[in-house]
């Protein structure tokens, strides 16, 4: 995404080993976050936390000088003949947080920001949480509760800011991969549910084979390469509606990173992958309950709330298998209980995501089973005993302009049927060209992350 300026920088030492490299134009500093680990008697501080951006956002450029690889949604391909050769001769750079991403942290609280002009402008952000300079931090979130808070009140219809786990390897590849000289100091290696196609580097390899831009974004593209694992995601929201919701993979090593191609990665048919794109979602609006979550509402958008998720076992123990996970909200000091699925002729009452409730709802809703196919919650569970990366991320939506999280999607469907319904915003809205027109001053700030014993991580007044 980056490019004209940075040409003029002198050039400084250049790497002449093999592999996907790393560019020396800008020093790779992680803004430290601070968060915390809860049991019984109390929660300590991880004072050294901090955060890596991933590797898709920064700029390449050839190891002999500061050519892009890469420009808006094309590779350079007279550098990269092909996947090997573009990956020995391009570099990921460092990056400036705040002036090229518009991400600050201070003390235990990370922001991002929506578009972020400088040389260039930035669309979104990504980032990871790191256990030190070369390692993300590992989460075995099973018997486990994860907690946050979030202020979603500057993200209007169409954004949606993310919190969520993904099955990432800690060292972001590199010694499964040795061709990966970037590794997780550099935001590499990262792998989802939808297998993602859009992915500059997987494997250590650039994904330059059969690449084709995006139509309708001028800063992404496809290659025949997906990158593909299992993903928990704890909050999928704007100021309007969220979700949260498990997607299990069969990847060959429980749900790990594995890169796809063809009908591995969802692609013709998006149920015949490895992994489960749809997932199992509670969105307390989709689930019927309409006046819970948005502005003013009994979770107020408006004000800071806090964010908890249990994720309980057969045995309580961090090895059972996982057999429900719940949420509950705090905001001005109360505790506020996960609303509950109110289709009465349809289905009892569920607050929290179970086995009963996924086949329930996919069943009510007229929706595909690929989550029950691909091993349902308790594949989820066997891939968090592996442990998973925290994710925190900000984006638009070029598919599907975020319709599926907070409007009438399909959108042709019929809004008083169940499921369809899933927040206020009009059809219309999401177009990635409007929003990033209109609002390109949202945010979110996620703050205040703690993990550990069920009941341990939040506190009512
Ligand atoms: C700080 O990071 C090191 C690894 O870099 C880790 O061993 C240590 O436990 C961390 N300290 C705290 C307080 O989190
Ligand atoms: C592609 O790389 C070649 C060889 O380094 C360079 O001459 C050319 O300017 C680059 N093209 C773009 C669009 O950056
Ligand atoms: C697990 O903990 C819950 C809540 O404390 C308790 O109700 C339940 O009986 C426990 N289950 C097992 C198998 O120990
Ligand atoms: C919990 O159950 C799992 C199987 O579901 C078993 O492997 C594990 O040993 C059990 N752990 C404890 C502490 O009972
Ligand atoms: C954008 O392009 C993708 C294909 O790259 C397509 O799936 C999607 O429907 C398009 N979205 C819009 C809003 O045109």
């Amino acid at each position: 995404m980056l490019s004209a300026a940075y040409l003029t920088f002198l050039l400084t030492s250049l790497s002449v080993a093999r592999g996907q490299q790393v560019g020396t134009n800008q020093a790779e500093t992680h803004p430290r976050l601070s968060w915390q680990t809860c049991t019984r008697s109390g929660c300590t501080a991880n004072s050294n936390g901090s955060i890596a951006l991933d590797a898709n956002w920064r700029w390449t450029h050839v190891t002999s000088g500061y050519t892009n690889c890469y420009t808006g949604n094309t590779w350079n391909t007279s550098v990269c003949t092909d996947g090997a050769a573009c990956s020995k001769n391009c570099a990921v750079e460092g990056a400036n947080y705040q002036q090229t991403y518009g991400i600050t942290t201070s003390g235990n609280a990370l922001t991002l920001k929506f578009v972020t002009k400088s040389e260039q402008t930035n669309i979104g952000s990504r980032v990871y949480l790191m256990a030190s300079d070369s390692r993300y931090q590992m989460f075995n979130l099973l018997n486990k509760e994860f907690t946050l808070d979030v202020d979603v009140s500057k993200l209007p219809c169409g954004l949606n800011g993310a919190v969520y786990f993904v099955q990432m390897d800690a060292d972001g590849g590199m010694s499964r991969f040795p061709n990966n000289k970037a590794g997780a100091k550099y935001g590499t290696g990262y792998c989802d549910s939808q297998c993602p196609r859009d992915i500059k580097y997987i494997d250590g390899e650039a994904n330059v084979a059969g690449w084709q831009p995006s139509p309708n974004d001028t800063n992404a593209g496809t290659g025949n390469y997906g990158t593909c694992c299992s993903e928990m995601d704890i909050w999928e929201a704007n100021s309007i509606s969220t979700a949260y919701t498990p997607h299990p993979c069969r990847t060959s090593n429980s749900g790990g990173q594995q890169r796809c191609t063809g009908q591995q990665c969802g692609t013709p048919i998006r149920h015949d992958g490895i992994c489960d794109p749809d997932g199992c979602d509670f969105n307390s609006f989709r689930m019927g309950e309409k006046e819970f979550y948005g502005p003013g509402k009994t979770v107020d958008t408006n004000k800071k709330m806090t964010v908890v998720t249990q994720f309980l076992t057969n045995n309580n123990s961090t090895t059972g298998t996982l057999t429900e996970i719940r949420r509950l909200y705090v905001q001005d000091g109360r505790v506020i209980q996960n609303s509950k699925t109110n289709f009465p002729n349809l289905m009892p009452a569920y607050d929290s995501i179970t086995g009963k409730f996924c086949d329930d709802t996919k069943k009510a809703f007229g929706d595909a089973t690929s989550f029950q196919k691909q091993g349902g919650l308790q594949q989820m569970g066997a891939g968090l005993a592996k442990g998973h990366v925290l994710v925190l991320s900000i984006w638009d939506d070029h598919t599907a302009n975020m319709l599926w999280l907070d409007s009438n999607y399909p959108t042709d469907g019929d809004p008083n049927k169940p499921g369809i319904a899933r927040g206020t915003c009009p059809t219309s809205s999401g177009n990635p060209k409007d929003v990033e027109a209109q609002s390109p001053n949202a945010q979110v700030i996620y703050s205040n992350i703690k993990f550990g014993d069920i009941g341990t991580t939040y506190t009512a007044r």
